[in-house]
């Protein structure tokens, strides 16, 4: 079973036959809501919002200790994480699908280590590269196959929300080399490398970041909103594409 974090349009969607749905209690408290299990092309997938039901966390209060937590008990293998970003570096403007290679963690604040001085000894996980190759390779090829076009690479910054960003910070994350800006990213990333857990980003970008693009004075809501209704139904399609690689992969790749 692999799993799917992210906003809640996607329950909903058509590919998605809702099977049964659990509440969450994990050591580190409850979950964002319920995990939503379901089939997609054949295949079991486990889905949580991020922001829980009714976009009710804001990013510095999603509980990501306890989400990452309820995957793993529930089975999942592998977390495709999808996440709404601004963006900053060249071929990344609204309505790009980005598969980002590389993260700078700007966030503060948060619960961001399941090694926290309880009675788990502490590890210094390696993050060199802090998604899962063989999922982000897995991601572009679902995403080929399924005729999307994504951009492969770039390095996403997280950001500690939940206002948008100024345009100087913009100019920094962009001279740091950031190409994509969210507030989500972290500290999920790095705690599914704590459990071991294959981790990969499916960013959508809804705005170009401030003082970018048609962004130069001010970020439009409601432009972001459109955009992210229009690249729903081809995120999904990667993911369906995705599934279908995973049941070819399990049927010893006929
Ligand atoms: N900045 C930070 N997070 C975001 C943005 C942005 O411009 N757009 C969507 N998530």
């Amino acid at each position: 079973m692999f799993a799917v974090i992210g906003g809640s349009g996607v329950v909903g969607s058509s590919l998605m036959k809702m099977s049964r749905r659990m509440v969450a209690r994990t050591p580190y408290g409850a979950a964002s809501g319920p995990l939503n299990f379901a089939e997609i092309e054949g295949q079991s997938v486990v889905f949580i919002a991020r922001h829980g039901p009714g976009h009710i966390h804001p990013p510095h209060k999603v509980n990501y200790r306890a989400n990452l937590c309820a995957l793993q008990e529930a089975g999942a293998d592998a977390i495709i994480a999808l996440a709404a970003v601004g963006g900053i570096g060249e071929g990344c403007g609204p309505g790009a699908i980005v598969v980002p290679e590389q993260i700078i963690d700007y966030t503060y604040g948060r619960e961001h280590t399941f090694f926290d001085g309880g009675d788990r000894q502490v590890r210094h996980i390696d993050f060199t590269r802090p998604y899962d190759d063989r999922l982000r390779s897995a991601l572009l090829a679902s995403a080929k196959n399924a005729g999307e076009a994504v951009v492969d690479g770039g390095t996403y910054a997280a950001t500690q929300g939940p206002r948008l960003e100024t345009a100087a910070e913009i100019e920094r994350f962009a001279r740091d080399g950031a190409t994509l800006v969210g507030m989500t990213g972290m500290p999920e990333a790095a705690l599914a490398r704590e459990l071991e857990m294959p981790y990969a980003h499916l960013c959508v970008v809804s705005n170009w970041a401030a003082g970018r693009g048609d962004s130069s004075v001010k970020i439009s809501h409601d432009d972001i909103e459109a955009t992210m209704r229009a690249t729903l139904a081809r995120v999904v399609s990667i993911v369906a594409a995705y599934a279908r690689s995973r049941g070819k992969a399990a049927n010893g790749g006929s």
